[in-house]
């Protein structure tokens, strides 16, 4: 098969890519490089350098002849969306319309949406399945929200099918460490506690510590970035088979505390990562987690790389590496 991988060179496009090559597909990747990296590109890959809102080379490239086209380029740091919503409408939002136009006018039936638990907000009951009300509390969370809302219009009028993949907090790396790439600039918990340990960071700032969990701090469904790669293969499988779009949870199913990610990382590492506890980030919420129950039904897909030690074994084997 040929699967266009847009946004295919960011942390989980290059696992994603990886996955598809791995069964012997032909994978294209488009990115504008702006986060992703060229190291992480396999070497049978088929590379376009282009943004999303470069229409003319996005469609002359969607004029390829894809099986499927799976969009990972997104802008995604939620608090920076409250702040400079323009620049997430027109990259998310205009973004995907453009490439939803170039799979309609090029015939490209599938299409497998990164979306995000960002488009629940506040949860109103654990664990989240994919019938909670979407009330996204960030601007980023409304963009996904709004994309599966076209994608559901092109469907419609058009006959695209489409994947919705929610993703809930992605992690990890290859098992195999055949992705070395690291996110520049991290915000997200687990990279930061990866740069205190290796010193590249001074210590953690642990952002509140008297939530309503276990050891008061932050629970979170974390998901392997090798599970989420697998559930790529499997949406764009079952898109082909059945022609049905769906909507689906990617998570673990169980929670994880900012706590016990440190405390984890320091046993694995063998370093002391300094903590401090400070006030509360605005907008979390205190616990996270997902029902994956429909991933499973629909796709036959469960973790199976997302428990706390395969989490930071992965990810601690690329960052020790910088020490
Ligand atoms: C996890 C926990 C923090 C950093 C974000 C996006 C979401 C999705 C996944 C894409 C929380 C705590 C964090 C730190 C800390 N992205 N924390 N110190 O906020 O759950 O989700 O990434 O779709 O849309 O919002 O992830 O990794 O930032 O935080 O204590 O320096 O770690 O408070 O409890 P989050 P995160």
């Amino acid at each position: 098969m040929r699967i266009l991988l847009v946004g295919g060179a960011g942390y989980i496009g290059t696992h994603v890519a990886l996955a598809f090559s791995k069964r012997g597909d032909t994978v294209g990747i488009y990115d504008n490089f702006s986060t992703g990296l060229k190291q992480n590109i396999l070497r049978d890959s088929e590379v376009y350098e282009g943004d999303i809102l470069d229409n003319e080379y996005l469609h002359e490239v969607i004029s390829k002849g894809w099986d499927a086209l799976i969009h990972l380029a997104a802008l995604k740091a939620a608090g920076e969306s409250m702040v400079n919503p323009e620049m997430f409408s027109l990259n998310n939002i205009s973004g995907s319309v453009n490439l939803m136009t170039g799979c309609s006018l090029y015939d490209v039936k599938a299409f497998v949406l990164s979306s995000s638990a960002a488009v629940y907000g506040e949860p109103e009951y654990l664990p989240i399945d994919e019938d909670h009300p979407t009330r996204p509390e960030n601007y980023y969370g409304y963009t996904k929200l709004s994309i599966e809302g076209h994608l559901d219009w092109y469907h419609r009028l058009k006959g695209i099918c489409y994947a919705s993949l929610r993703y809930f907090n992605a992690a990890g790396y290859d098992p195999h460490g055949l992705m070395t790439g690291l996110e520049k600039e991290p915000a997200n918990l687990i990279p930061v506690v990866m740069e205190a340990a290796a010193g590249m960071r001074e210590k953690v700032l642990v952002f509140g510590d008297d939530y309503n969990t276990p050891d008061g701090t932050g629970v979170r469904d974390y998901i392997h970035v090798t599970d989420l790669a697998d559930a790529h293969v499997r949406a764009v499988d079952y898109l082909l088979a059945e022609q049905q779009s769906i909507t689906v949870n990617l998570g673990s199913g169980h929670g994880l505390s900012v706590m016990e990610i440190i405390n984890e990382t320091r046993r694995v590492s063998g370093k002391e990562i300094p903590a401090e506890f400070t006030g509360r980030r605005p907008g979390d919420p205190a616990k996270l987690v997902a029902s994956s129950k429909r991933a499973k039904q629909l796709l036959g897909w469960c973790a199976q790389h997302s428990d706390l030690e395969s989490i930071i074994k992965t990810t601690w084997q690329i960052y020790r590496k910088t020490t």
